[in-house]
C-alpha cells in the first residue's frame, strides 16, 4: 500500500517556517485589538445555501470552487469558501445589529476552494479578514483600508499596490452590464473560452481576464466609471480624498471587479508582483438583506496569509527562534536531574531543549551546537554527586560550575548574559 500523503492543494506547515505565522497572527491581533476590532470565530461548514444566496451562483466560487457534499442527514453543506457569509450568518443569528452602534470584527482560519493549485493558490488557504457592520459612512471605508495598511506595514510588508474602484450601487452596475454586453456581444467569437460563457452568466467578471486577445478588445470597451451616478461617483471621490488625507498611496483600477456577487461600491485589493492579489475587499451594502437579516451598510476584507506569508519568507528568508539553553546529561543519576533542572529552567522563562539521547557528550554538544543554544547546562556523573551543574556558553567557551541549590539565586544573571550574547551575535 502507498504512504498516504496530503490531499493535492493542501499542505502542512512545519516547524521549520511556524515563526513566521506565528509573528503574523500575533501582528494581527495587536493591531486589530487595538483598532478596537473583536475576534469571531464562526464554523467552518455551513448551509450550501449560504454561499449560493450570499456570494453569488454565477461566480467562479460558488459554480465551480466549493466543496459540497451531503452529511449523514441528507443535508446539503459546504466548507467555507471565505469567512464574510458566515460572519453576517452569525451576526443576524445572534441579533448582533440589535446592540446597536458599530460591530467590528475579525477573524482567521481555513477556507476551502476546489481551485487549480499553484503558487499560492490552495484548496485549503488562510485568511485573515476584518468586517465593519452597521456603517455606510464613507469614513468607515478609509478606516478599514487603513488598519489593512497599518497591518501590512506591521507585517513588514511595505510594497504591495493598493488599487482601488468603485462599483457603484445595484441599478449603477445593471446599467454598466448591459453597455458593456452590448460591446463585448460583436467580438463574442475573438474572446477568451471563460468569458464567452461568462457574457451572459457574470459579464462584468470578463474585466479581470487575463486573456492578451480579451484584454486587446477590453481596451475601447465602456467603463464602469462612466455609469455610476452622480451620488456614487461624489461618494467614491470622498474616500479617496479620505484616504489621500490618511496618507495612503493608491492606484484608480476601473477595471477592478472582485470575484464575489456581494459588492457595491468601494472595491481595493492589495497587488504583489509575485503572488498577484495578497489580500482585497469592498463595501457589501446589500448582503446583510439579502441573507435575511435588517438592512445593514458593511465593509470588509480578507488577505491571504500563504499569500502573504510567501512574501515574507522572500523578504526575510530565515526566521529562528534561539533556544536559551541545551542541556546535556550521561549516566542514571546526571539524567534524572537534568530533566528536573529543565523544569526549574523553563518554569523560570528560559527557552530550554533537554537532549534525551544519553549518546556520547560529543554527540550531545554537536546538537547542542544545531539548537543555535545560546549556552548548555552540562551534567555528568561527578556533577550528579555533588549536585553541581556546568554552564557552558557556546559562542565563547566560557565555562563555569554553579550549584544546583543556588542556580534560582542566579537567574537575573543569566538573563543578563543571555541579552548580551545574542547582542555580541547581532
Ligand atoms: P477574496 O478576494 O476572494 O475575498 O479572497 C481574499 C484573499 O484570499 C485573496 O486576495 C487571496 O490572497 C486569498 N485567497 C483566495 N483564494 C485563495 C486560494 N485558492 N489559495 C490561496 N489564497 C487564496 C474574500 O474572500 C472576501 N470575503 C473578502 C472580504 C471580506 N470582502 C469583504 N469582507
Amino acid at each position: 500500500m502507498g504512504l498516504i500523503q496530503a490531499q493535492r492543494g493542501t499542505r502542512d506547515i512545519l516547524p521549520g517556517e511556524i515563526a513566521y505565522w506565528q509573528q503574523v497572527e500575533a501582528t494581527a491581533r495587536a493591531i486589530l485589538s487595538t483598532a478596537a476590532f473583536a475576534e469571531i470565530r464562526t464554523p467552518i461548514f455551513e448551509q450550501t445555501d449560504l454561499f449560493e444566496r450570499g456570494i453569488g451562483e454565477a461566480t467562479d466560487v460558488v459554480g465551480k470552487e466549493m466543496y459540497t457534499f451531503l452529511d449523514k442527514g441528507d443535508r446539503s453543506l459546504t466548507l467555507r469558501p471565505e469567512g464574510t457569509a458566515g460572519v453576517v450568518r452569525a451576526f443576524i443569528e445572534h441579533g448582533l445589529h440589535a446592540q446597536g452602534g458599530v460591530q467590528r470584527l475579525w477573524y482567521m482560519g481555513a477556507m476551502f476552494r476546489y481551485e487549480r493549485p499553484g503558487t499560492g493558490r490552495q484548496r485549503q488557504f488562510h485568511q485573515l479578514g476584518v468586517e465593519l457592520l452597521g456603517s455606510g459612512d464613507v469614513r468607515a471605508d478609509a478606516e478599514v483600508i487603513a488598519i489593512a495598511v497599518d497591518f501590512l506595514h506591521a507585517v513588514g510588508l511595505n510594497d504591495l499596490q493598493l488599487e482601488l474602484n468603485s462599483l457603484g450601487t445595484r441599478d449603477d452596475r445593471s446599467h454598466y452590464r448591459s453597455l458593456l454586453v452590448d460591446y463585448l456581444t460583436p467580438y463574442k467569437a475573438d474572446l477568451d473560452a471563460d468569458s464567452q460563457d461568462r457574457l451572459t452568466r457574470n459579464p462584468l467578471r470578463i474585466l479581470d481576464s487575463k486573456d492578451a486577445k480579451t484584454q486587446a478588445i477590453l481596451q475601447d470597451a465602456p467603463l464602469l466609471g462612466q455609469s455610476l451616478s452622480a451620488a456614487s461617483q461624489e461618494r467614491f471621490t470622498k474616500v479617496q480624498q479620505l484616504l489621500t488625507d490618511l496618507g495612503i498611496v493608491y492606484t484608480l483600477n476601473p477595471k477592478l471587479v472582485r470575484g464575489l456577487d456581494y459588492y457595491s461600491h468601494t472595491a481595493f485589493e492589495f497587488q504583489s508582483v509575485q503572488f498577484g492579489t495578497v489580500g482585497g475587499g469592498g463595501r457589501y451594502d446589500g448582503l446583510v438583506t439579502e441573507l435575511g437579516g435588517p438592512e445593514t451598510l458593511a465593509i470588509g476584507w480578507a488577505i491571504g496569509l500563504e499569500r502573504l506569508i510567501g512574501l515574507l519568507q522572500q523578504l526575510r528568508p530565515t526566521q529562528a527562534t534561539a533556544t536559551d539553553f541545551y542541556i546535556v546529561s550521561k549516566g542514571d543519576a546526571a539524567e534524572t536531574q537534568a530533566l528536573k533542572l529543565a523544569q526549574t529552567l523553563r518554569r523560570a522563562g528560559f527557552k530550554t531543549e533537554l537532549d534525551l539521547s544519553s549518546s556520547a557528550f560529543g554527540k550531545q554538544f554537536k546538537r547542542a551546537d544545531r539548537s543555535k543554544a545560546a549556552a548548555c547546562f552540562i551534567l555528568g556523573e561527578a556533577e550528579a554527586a555533588n549536585h553541581t551543574v556546568q554552564l557552558k556558553w557556546l559562542a565563547t567557551g566560557e565555562q563555569q560550575a554553579i550549584a544546583q541549590s543556588e542556580l534560582p539565586t542566579r537567574f537575573n544573571e543569566l538573563r543578563q548574559q543571555l541579552d548580551n550574547s545574542r547582542e555580541n551575535q547581532i
